[in-house]
């Protein structure tokens, strides 16, 4: 269904946390090495959240950037959707927390647990509310401390992730004037609760003794599977961008940074350049939901945003769930 408003990106923000965690300090915990983790990852470093602060304190930051380079008052929003995994807690939702302390008094919120395609999904929601004409001003927010959830025993799945935030302000294009809206799409395969998940805390095993012994509360990853996963559809969703618009139009692919590895491999897979991508994994890792507008906002600051040219976000994850985004600047 066409939008009746179209929709842009008024404003982009992010936000890290300070503590740098090296491959040299994972030397220390677990038996790894730097030269394994960036061989095989391209990962250098990541951020951990501080004692203080949760999940919405990391959204916040992100939100107020994007608000100012939006122009807009906290006021001004309908909505504030965040997509986390790692909300402050399993209810209320985390988006409720960052609303009430951004002074959002007219908005509602909601969080969407769809892992690293978590904003890209919810960008697609506030994008189709804006359409419609039922809202005029929605904050889309990715923020993860994966950090929480991580087994640092755990090589397999440690020295792979981070903690952050990123957030993008979607309003009509007419005020927004870039970052126009022009498709996406949100698709799953089953069979995933092995493949990479926290099983334990919900209704398949609520929290007890036994399942903090099991170790159950923490992230579990079968990585060669999502390896070979996010690969082909990565590949899929971009192709797909290109067969409609052509291959010229594309002024930058922004990925759910996942792995250098990956990345290349589904690159090449379409015969693509590297020039073509815009990574920063090797200084925050795999931040799930908020790799991708970490991603889009240091892109913006790098001038990689080119005016006229289409924006490919594909993202892929825990689901497994995968889809993309497409802007044109
Ligand atoms: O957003 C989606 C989230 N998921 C991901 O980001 C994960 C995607 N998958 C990957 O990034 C890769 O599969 C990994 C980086 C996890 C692994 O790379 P790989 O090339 O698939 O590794 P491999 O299967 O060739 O090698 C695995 C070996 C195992 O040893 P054995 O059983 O072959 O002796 C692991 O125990 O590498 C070992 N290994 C490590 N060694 C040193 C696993 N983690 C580490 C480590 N340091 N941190």
């Amino acid at each position: 269904m066409a939008n009746v408003v179209p929709v842009g990106i008024a404003g982009l923000g992010r936000y890290v946390p300070d503590r740098h965690l090296t491959n040299f300090d994972l030397e220390k915990m677990v038996d790894t090495s730097d030269e394994w983790i960036v061989q095989r990852t391209g990962i250098r470093e990541r951020r951990i959240a501080a004692p203080d602060q949760v999940t919405s304190s990391l959204a916040l930051a992100a939100a107020r950037q994007a608000l100012d380079d939006a122009k807009m008052a906290p006021e001004e929003l309908d909505l504030v959707i965040c997509a986390t995994v790692t909300g402050d807690q399993p209810f209320p939702a985390t988006a409720c927390r960052i609303g009430l302390d951004l002074g959002a008094k007219n908005a509602g919120g909601f969080d969407v647990a769809a892992a690293c395609s978590g904003f890209v999904f919810a960008s697609q929601i506030a994008a189709g509310m804006i359409g419609s004409g039922q809202f005029r001003n929605i904050l889309v927010i990715g923020a993860e401390v994966l950090s929480r959830i991580l087994d640092y025993t755990d090589r397999n799945t440690c020295v792979l992730f981070g903690d952050g935030s990123g957030a993008a302000v979607y309003t009509s294009l007419e005020r927004a004037g870039r970052g126009e809206f022009l498709a996406g799409s949100i698709c799953m395969e089953g069979g995933a609760e092995t493949v990479l998940a926290q099983p334990g805390g919900g209704s398949r095993h609520p929290a007890s003794h036994d399942t903090v012994d099991q170790r159950l509360h923490y992230m579990k990853m079968g990585g060669t599977k999502v390896f070979r996963f996010a690969v082909r559809v990565f590949a899929e969703l971009v192709k797909n961008v290109i067969d409609e618009h052509g291959r010229d139009q594309i002024g930058v692919i922004i990925p759910h940074q996942v792995n250098q590895r990956i990345i290349e491999a589904a690159m090449e897979q379409l015969g693509m350049p590297m020039d073509f991508v815009f990574s920063n994994i090797d200084r925050y890792g795999n931040t799930s939901a908020a790799s991708v507008p970490i991603a889009l906002r240091e892109a913006y600051e790098a001038g990689r945003l080119q005016k006229g040219k289409l924006v490919v976000m594909p993202a892929f994850g825990a689901g497994m769930a995968w889809g993309h985004l497409l802007l044109r600047w």
